[in-house]
């Protein structure tokens, strides 16, 4: 692995945690994900299914883990299943885990081959403990399931072959747990962070007018792979000119010209982990008068929601705080008047034609990460913040993005180091001209 150790005591604490909200006679299965196909013989790259990921921190294909805590035997209380490495197969794909490496990863002291694996947890299953067998589906509110999971195949297999145990879902679990980030996880995210940073800064010295939006993205992936990410956090977006107000830009395609702005929202992962990061530069190092006003107001917001974004409140209630906020900001820059607020329709307000995306999301092992959005925000939850104002009118879009992690008395921003004033990222660009 290209990132440093993580250390096994995360994980063992994971798994503790994930315990002690589980019912008795328990028992819970997680699979990790498939690799997936593209065309002819191609694969996609390999990206791990998060919650087991979370409780082993073992990134391979075809690994299980069981969590069995009222299993008599100590021994099988919790097993990692991995495949089993060959010479041949090590011929084409080079090393795959050992029993001792994996627990070394994990802490999982039980580690067996998943050719194993019916016959063991046949046993587990009819030892008479297990009551409530919790199995793992994809329950992110905005996901969008087309193609059936390992976990969705297990869960087929697992109803069919033992269709009278209790079958309970682990996903509300998974996600009161991954949401409240451990101290190990926010090191791992602070490094995502400035591993973003570092690529940004790279960015801010080598745009000009005439770059390609491509190019700068391949400034990004040159710097984040360097310092030790597999990459990407999640598709670049890289619009300049009048691509900016399009929320989900990433042909990255149009060269940049002077006057405009390009957006960039672009971040790295580190050890599974991810950042997300927005900003919004002059393509010649200088804002207009214009966008310089707009800019600021989304300044504003962006720091302003930064101390709305507190334990207890509910997501829901802050972002229409936001909206208050952004609608006081857009009338000042004349986009809205009296009038159009006067007239709006409640369920489609004035403020929408500019702001038309939520304010934040949660962040962590996955880019909009796992948790329940209509419970009240956890100290120690890692939000990003991140207001836009798109003028397409005017041809010109601004975001700012940063990620915070929710303190009791105020929160902290991973992100503190990362050029936001605009008159600062002036002078980042400006300084390299002399
Ligand atoms: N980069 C994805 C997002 O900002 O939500
Ligand atoms: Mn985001
Ligand atoms: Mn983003």
């Amino acid at each position: 692995m290209r990132h440093e150790p993580i250390g096994k005591e995360l994980f063992i604490s994971n798994r503790k945690r994930l315990v002690k909200g589980l019912k008795p006679g328990a028992l819970v299965v997680f699979n990790s994900n498939d690799i997936m196909p593209s065309n002819a013989d191609g694969t996609l790259g390999y990206i791990q299914n998060s919650d087991l990921y979370y409780v082993s921190g073992i990134h391979q294909e075809e690994s299980m883990v069981v969590v069995c805590p009222d299993f008599p035997d100590k021994k099988y209380r919790e097993v990692l299943f991995l495949r089993e490495p060959n010479e041949l197969m090590e011929k084409w794909e080079g090393h795959k885990l050992t029993k001792k490496e994996a627990t070394e990863l994990s802490g999982i002291e039980t580690v067996v081959w998943v050719s194993g694996f019916e016959k063991l947890f046949h046993h587990m299953m009819t030892m008479g403990k297990v009551q409530n067998v919790y199995l793992n589906t994809n329950e992110h509110y905005r996901s969008e399931i087309l193609v059936q999971s390992r976990d969705a195949r297990f869960i087929e297999w697992c109803q069919k072959t033992y269709p009278l145990h209790k079958y309970k879902r682990i996903a509300p679990i998974m996600g009161d747990l991954r949401r409240v980030k451990q101290p190990r996880e926010i090191e791992l995210m602070q490094k995502a962070c400035d591993i973003t940073e570092c690529g940004f800064r790279r960015v801010l010295n080598y745009l000009r007018p005439g770059v390609m939006e491509y190019e700068l993205e391949a400034e990004f992936i040159h710097e984040f792979k360097r310092l030790g990410s597999k990459g990407f956090a999640y598709t670049p977006i890289i619009a300049s000119g009048e691509n900016n107000v399009i929320l989900h830009y990433i042909e990255n395609s149009k060269q940049c010209h002077a006057g405009d702005l390009v957006l960039l929202d672009v971040a790295a992962e580190y050890a599974n982990y991810n950042s997300d990061l927005t900003r919004t530069i002059p393509v010649s190092g200088k804002f207009t008068k214009r966008q310089k006003e707009v800019y600021n107001a989304v300044l504003r917001i962006q720091r302003e929601a930064n101390k709305i974004l507190r334990p207890n409140v509910v997501y829901f209630d802050y972002h229409k705080e936001i909206e208050k906020l952004m609608e006081s900001e857009l009338l000042k820059l004349k986009l809205i008047d009296k009038t159009d607020i006067k007239n709006q329709n409640p369920d489609n307000p004035a403020l929408k034609k500019y702001f038309y995306h939520g304010t934040s999301h949660m962040l962590g092992l996955d880019v909009h990460d796992v948790g329940n959005m209509h419970d009240k925000v956890q100290v120690g939850s890692v939000w990003t913040i991140e207001p836009g104002i798109y003028i397409k009118e005017e041809k010109f879009g601004i975001r700012l993005e940063n990620n915070v992690v929710i303190g009791k008395n105020k929160n902290h921003d991973l992100m503190s180091n990362i050029p936001i004033e605009a008159e600062e990222i002036e002078e980042i660009m400006n300084a390299k001209k002399k």
